[in-house]
């Protein structure tokens, strides 16, 4: 049996449907699912731990300064549950994702690290969907280039990851092929979608002001200190995980855009 922790995310829905379609047994959780899984109650541990062999490991906020220490005990109660293989979704640039990095590479167990970039499904079912619906979305990010991935890509690697121990013990830098600035971003976006959406690059402040009454304060600030460290260039250059793990290019930005509008998602 496999778990799927964040399984209603962006990764984990579609790591649930590969699983699904393969004919792995899974165990879909989160904070509704029966029983229920939440990070910050290890009670709740146990009982979705339990009967796994492997483990994909989503959590919300890897970047929040007490997520390493969280996945670290996750890791040993994991193994004392008997748990063979993790698979953690990091974040490129990110130190205290590097951290809870660590802390799985360290667990004993197999183990492989999927570092990815921007998501392009941001646009479609994360936070800047609606925004961009309005016409414009604002992110701290100024020309900075993101090799945004596609989590249909992320998915696949994590996949191959939680089935085959032939990715035991890798990292893979799952990008896309090519970087975009957010304008360039949202030229294509408004190119599939057949409107105009613009990107408003703001500053940290502005931008803690814009998301507190989407996310409150504290949720805010950690998405400004994470903007504050990884929009600075160093994740500009693509990586090559999609393409050593499933010996593929990555789905191009363009063509996914071209996808998404067919599916309505930009009919706003
Ligand atoms: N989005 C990006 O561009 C990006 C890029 C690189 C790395 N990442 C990393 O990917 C991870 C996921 O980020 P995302 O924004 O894409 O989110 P997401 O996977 O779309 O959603 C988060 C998932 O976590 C679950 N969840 C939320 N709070 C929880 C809690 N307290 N306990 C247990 N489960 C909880 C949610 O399920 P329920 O609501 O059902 O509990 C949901 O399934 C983060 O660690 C992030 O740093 C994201």
């Amino acid at each position: 049996m496999i778990l799927v922790t964040g399984a209603s995310g962006k990764t984990g829905r579609r790591v649930i449907d590969r699983l699904t379609e393969a004919g792995h047994v899974h165990r879909a959780v989160g904070r509704s699912s029966v029983p229920p899984f939440a990070w910050e109650r290890p009670e709740t541990w146990s009982a979705v731990l339990a009967g796994a062999r492997a483990a994909y490991i989503v959590h919300p906020e890897l970047a929040a300064t007490g997520a390493p220490a969280v996945i670290e005990e996750f890791a040993a109660a994991a193994a004392a549950a008997g748990v063979e293989r993790l698979v953690l979704l990091s974040g490129r640039g990110e130190t205290n994702a590097e951290l809870a990095e660590r802390a799985v590479q360290n667990s004993g167990l197999a183990h492989t690290v999927v570092r990815a970039s921007w998501f392009a499904q941001n646009f479609t079912e994360g936070l800047l969907h609606p925004a961009a619906g309005g016409g414009a979305f604002a992110l701290p990010a100024g020309t900075v280039r993101e090799p945004v991935v596609d989590a249909d890509d992320i998915a696949d690697v994590v996949t191959a990851a939680l089935t085959d121990s032939r990715h035991d013990g890798r990292l893979y830098d799952v990008t896309g092929t090519r970087s975009f600035t957010f304008d360039e971003m949202a030229a294509e976006i408004s190119r599939a979608a057949g409107r105009p959406v613009q990107y408003a690059p703001v500053g940290l402040d502005d931008f803690r002001e814009l998301l507190i009454p989407h996310v409150g304060p504290d949720q805010a600030e950690m998405f400004v200190q994470l903007c504050a460290e990884v929009f600075d260039g160093r994740n500009e250059k693509p990586g090559e995980g999609v393409q050593e793990a499933l010996g593929r290019e990555p789905r191009d930005f363009t063509a996914f855009c071209q996808a998404a509008a067919a599916t309505g998602v930009w009919s706003w």
